[in-house]
């Protein structure tokens, strides 16, 4: 079928569903290939190779994947018919959870893999040669991140300033509502030597700041050269200390695991970037109790405050779940206020989905469509009120942008604020990874504007 090496070019197409892990992953996927003879496309009409790298954590995320797949299949026919080839993959979390199902689904996908074993991609693809279809959803005991292959210089530049870095993975927290422990497997860190030598190497291409990511980034716990395990927060302050590293942001945390130092951290590392994506799910600990969170409200609160003492600059960001089994009007009610008392910058807000497998899917009282839809209306409604009364008081404010890429139009340039705002100004593409200090004059729905009065780095 496709020669997996080969000196004649081959092209990828990876499209990303879901989070910032399978975008990281995506990514990962494209640099394993690239030896082995594919370039990167985002035409698919010039691909040979398209991958899906999918998420399972709500029904319709699902849903959506089988629907593209029914488009790729008519695409792969028409190829077909011409003499040519089209191989269909799908990657990520949908893969891990319906395996084998899925060629039963859709008679045109030739391979599946899993979020913990796509480092086998090519020998997948290779494989094809010989076998119409390849499966692998195994959690293999080889360390992924150790097989796969650093993005070259080219690759980093064209991905930009701001780069991800998953330093953690899987859960073990066993959420109620929660797919994750299940298609991501159990919790894992990586070392901190594997993570410094990935930011070192995206540094010194350029990129200036690192998302460091993981399910449960704040139980982040990999080993040190000694062997000794090392938190978050120390973590952070050796990531800071890299050469050409101006931001640092990590999600996404639970609430249990914000622990003294990685607060403090936020004080003392002025590279840590104040916006904190803390998911509470609801205000009511009887709900939070049968999501199994294992933390009230109050604790939430509680931890929020600690947060803002240390760092009083500090905003906040957050996921809910609106309509799970049993959440009645009071405890809908108790999510609000909490809402107003924190005070959110944003937020992503969900109707609940039932995941089979997962303990609420069969809970009694699941909550009816209409009454979700009308609870997450009223939920965003006050976040996008929250979060536009926290982008006005940017107003007149000189703040620190991250110049990130150019704009649409043709002397502007974007960057990002501390709270990861965009922001539109003049200004030349030479400072594209520099730290601009901007006057904000115009607040809008999605961005903000303004003109650029220093520059720092
Ligand atoms: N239904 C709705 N939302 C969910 N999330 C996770 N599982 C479900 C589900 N079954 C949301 C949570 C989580 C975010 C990534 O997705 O809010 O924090
Ligand atoms: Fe989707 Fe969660 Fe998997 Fe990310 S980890 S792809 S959000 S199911």
């Amino acid at each position: 079928m496709m020669p997996a090496s080969s000196s004649a070019s081959k092209k990828v197409l990876v499209k990303s569903f879901g989070c910032q892990m399978n975008v990281y992953d995506s990514a990962r996927m494209v640099d394993i290939l690239a030896p082995h003879g594919f370039t990167e496309t985002t035409e698919l009409e010039n691909a040979d190779l398209v991958i899906l790298n999918t998420c399972h954590i709500r029904e319709r995320a699902s849903e959506k994947i089988f629907s593209e797949l029914g488009k790729l299949r008519e695409m792969k026919l028409e190829r077909n018919q011409s003499g040519g080839e089209l191989v269909l993959a799908v990657a990520g979390c949908v893969a891990q959870a319906e395996g084998d199902e899925i060629f039963r689904r859709q008679k045109a996908v030739d391979l599946v893999v899993g979020p913990q074993s796509y480092h086998r991609l090519p020998s997948l693809v290779e494989g094809l040669k010989k076998k119409r279809r390849q499966i692998d959803t195994e959690f293999p005991l080889e360390d992924k991140f150790l097989s796969l292959t650093p993005p070259t210089p080219e690759k980093i530049r064209s991905r930009g300033v701001s780069a991800f870095v998953t330093i953690q993975e899987g859960c073990d927290k066993f959420c109620t509502f929660c797919v994750v422990p299940y298609t991501r497997g159990s919790e894992t860190s990586r070392s901190v030597a594997q993570v410094l030598e990935e930011v070192e190497h995206l540094a010194a291409h350029g990129v200036r700041e690192i998302v460091l990511l993981g399910q449960n980034v704040n139980d982040y716990h990999g080993v040190d050269d000694g062997g000794s395990s090392v938190t978050l927060a120390a973590l952070i302050s050796k990531v800071a200390q890299v050469h050409g590293i101006l931001r640092i942001r990590y999600m996404t945390s639970h609430p249990l695991d914000m622990h003294a130092d990685l607060i403090s951290a936020h004080a003392t590392n002025p590279t840590l970037m104040p916006l904190v994506h803390l998911p509470v799910q609801s205000g009511s600990d009887r709900i939070l109790d049968a999501m199994n969170r294992r933390h009230t409200a109050e604790d939430y609160r509680k931890v929020i405050s600690l947060i803002r003492e240390a760092q009083p600059d500090a905003a906040f960001s957050s996921d809910f779940i609106v309509g799970f089994p049993g959440e009645t009007d009071d405890d809908f009610e108790d999510t609000l206020s909490l809402i107003r008392d924190v005070g959110f910058a944003s937020a992503y807000s969900f109707k609940y989905s039932a995941r089979p497998g997962t303990p609420a899917a069969v809970m009694a009282l699941q909550v009816p469509e209409d009454i979700k839809v009308e609870r997450l209306h009223r939920l965003q409604t006050l976040i996008e009120l929250q979060r536009h009364e926290f982008n006005q008081t940017m107003m007149g404010r000189i703040l620190d942008v991250l110049i990130e890429r150019a704009g649409r139009r043709d002397d502007q340039i974007v960057g990002k604020t501390k709270y990861s705002q965009s922001v539109h100004v003049s200004g030349p593409l030479s400072l594209v990874g520099q730290i601009a200090q901007v006057q904000i004059t115009e607040v809008g729905t999605n961005s903000l504007s303004g003109i650029i009065v220093a520059q720092e780095k």
